[in-house]
């Protein structure tokens, strides 16, 4: 069977992000340990001694704890943690147990909701800045949030604070099932638990509890836009999305409820009980635990949870049935090339195998037995995107742009309307098209790329000090990490990424409208457009309005 998942699976679903200026500044004598001269933060729920940062004018609080997984239920409510004494706050290598991207390795442990807090030295309690919170991105399955890619050194010299933390993924964080234990989204409502200890105590590390930007890329991206959907309180005030939205086909999963069995069968503990599966499960040790879920396979991910009235429960509802979002700032946009490495990654073979138009078309709507109209919705599509060229692997190009355009580019506009429909008035889209030595996902698959293009996740590079490339100095691309973390951190400042001209930005980037699409293309140059990818959007607002009684999303909609 065809899912989206697979297509998901397929782009290199990543990360998130950001932040601007620079100050020499000295930390505040209160906030300094006399004896080690390192920095203290004094909070209601505990001391925190963390580092001076060696390359920049800033301080580090590494690995703050802020939940702790239920060792009786290691799938469901964290436990809260507050510290006597003062908590060594300098080791940020927490990871969530996952097979982690980077070499394929699987690894981590439980004890990993931690919180990562970089402080600018211009911060203090009388001057707070403001702060910006980034969630990681990966497929709600891997990522985890230390300096090993989202190093803060380009954005906090513009006088942000900035923040990273880990959340649960796989079976750990998506879990859904029938049992009030274990409703589902266990993952997100973690992302909920670190959002609400920001909002209360990062104050007391100089920051602004009225100027949060909550940002994402990719599967961090997706996080954002369903926190701007089902969250009922106000944890942060802006939002920055970075390719990844809940109108991606297979974000919300139908989920298996026999995925406890299944595991543990595979662990070689057969019972058809899920409570029995549960108990064996909690006490299996992490990394087989992991083993198991990619030995079969499975794909878990968000989920609209059963209801239970002893359950703390958040996604209630396909997206499709909320109609209005939480009105804050927000900035959101893509690379122009999102496919590029999603498909490009592909062997030929494989390549050629898939026939994109159908599982697209399939993914997105559901005809029932109507298939006539599924045929002649192929044909459409298939010449829209391929006139007459084959499907080859000697001409990615249809197969890349159908697929960005179904994945990525069509639902982020249609994301857009809605906002404006719900009513965000301060919207601008941006599109990032630079390529250059730093880029994230080409670099990471080592994919080489003769079109100059920027794919899925391409971007983070610009935002990010990430370790492995300190010594990618070149000056282009060090215009491009000015320039980016300045627009991100203006708007973490003033919820406009252009308040006014400056040197490296000359212009005024106009807000979304009912009527324009305006926006920012992120390159050497910055220039300004309207309506992105135009035609081919086009199209596929046309096919929407043809066939939209068949969307999936439709049938979801409760009448
Ligand atoms: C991957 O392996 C390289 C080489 O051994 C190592 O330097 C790097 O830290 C590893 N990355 C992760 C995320 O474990
Ligand atoms: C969920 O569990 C309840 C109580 O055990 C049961 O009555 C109900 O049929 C279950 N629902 C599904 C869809 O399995
Ligand atoms: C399960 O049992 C099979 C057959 O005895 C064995 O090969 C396999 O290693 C076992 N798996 C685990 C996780 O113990
Ligand atoms: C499809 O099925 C529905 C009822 O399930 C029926 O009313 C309709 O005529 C069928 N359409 C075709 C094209 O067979
Ligand atoms: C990356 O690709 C180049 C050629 O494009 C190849 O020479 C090199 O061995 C590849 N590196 C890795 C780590 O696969």
């Amino acid at each position: 069977m065809f899912n989206a998942v697979q297509v998901i699976n397929q782009v290199v679903f990543f990360l998130v992000i950001i932040s601007v200026q620079s100050s020499q500044a000295s930390v505040p004598e209160t906030l300094l340990d006399s004896e080690s001269s390192r920095p203290i933060v004094h909070t209601p729920v505990g001391c925190f001694r963390g580092l001076r940062a060696q390359d920049g004018d800033y301080s580090m609080f590494l690995g703050i704890p802020y939940a702790r997984v239920d060792p009786e239920n290691v799938f469901g409510t964290p436990i809260p943690v507050r510290f006597e004494g003062i908590f060594e706050a300098n080791d940020d290598t927490a990871i969530c147990p996952q097979k982690e991207e980077f070499n394929k390795t699987i690894t981590g442990k439980l004890d990993c909701l931690h919180i990562n807090i970089y402080v600018p030295n211009s911060a203090s309690v009388d001057h707070p800045v403001p702060v910006m919170t980034h969630i990681f991105g990966g497929k709600f399955e891997f990522g985890f949030p230390s300096r090993y890619v989202y190093g803060p050194r380009f954005l906090v010299r513009h006088d942000v604070i900035f923040i990273t933390f880990n959340y649960r993924l796989g079976p750990y964080g998506f879990f859904c099932l029938n049992t009030s234990k274990v409703p589902g989204n266990q993952g997100l409502k973690d992302q909920v638990h670190a959002l609400r200890w920001i909002k209360e105590n990062i104050r007391y590390f100089g920051g602004d509890d009225s100027k949060i930007t909550l940002e994402g890329n990719s599967a961090g991206a997706m996080s954002v836009d369903l926190h701007q959907h089902f969250l009922q309180e106000p944890l942060y005030n802006r939002v920055i999305i970075q390719s990844g939205v809940l109108l991606t086909n297979g974000v919300i999963q139908h989920p298996d409820p026999d995925a406890p069995l299944k595991l543990a069968k595979q662990l070689n503990y057969t019972t058809n009980d899920i409570n029995e599966a549960l108990s064996f499960l909690n006490k299996v040790e992490p990394h087989e635990l992991i083993a198991a879920t990619t030995d079969s396979d499975m794909f878990v991910g968000p989920c609209v949870e059963k209801q239970f009235d002893n359950a703390e429960n958040y996604i209630m509802k396909y997206p499709a049935n909320v109609n209005s979002v939480r009105i804050v700032d927000v900035l959101i946009g893509f690379t122009n090339d999102e496919g590029y490495g999603g498909i490009t990654v592909m062997e030929k073979e494989e390549f050629e195998k898939k026939d994109f138009v159908s599982e697209l078309l399939e993914a997105y709507y559901d005809f029932k037995n109507e298939s006539k109209i599924l045929n002649d919705m192929k044909k459409i599509v298939r010449s829209f995107y391929y006139g007459s060229n084959l499907h080859r692997a000697d001409n990615m190009r249809p197969g890349i742009n159908i697929f960005a355009d179904f994945v990525m580019y069509h639902p982020i506009i249609r994301t857009i309307r809605k906002y404006l429909d719900s009513g965000v008035e301060n919207m601008y889209l941006y599109m990032f098209s630079y390529a250059g030595e730093r880029d994230f996902a080409k670099d990471k698959d080592n994919l080489s790329n003769t079109e100059g293009t920027a794919t899925h996740a391409d971007e983070l590079g610009y935002l990010f000090d990430i370790s492995y490339m300190k010594e990618r100095v070149r000056d282009e691309d060090m215009l491009i990490v000015d320039m980016m973390t300045e627009l991100w951190t203006n708007f973490a400042k003033h919820g406009n990424p252009t308040p006014k001209p400056s040197k490296l930005i000359p212009l005024q980037w106009p807000r979304v409208s009912q009527d324009k699409l305006p926006y920012l293309e992120i390159n050497t140059e910055l220039r300004l457009g309207s309506r992105p990818m135009h035609e081919r959007m086009s199209f596929l607002d046309l096919l929407y309005k043809h066939i939209g009684r068949y969307h999936k999303e439709h049938l979801w909609i409760e009448h």
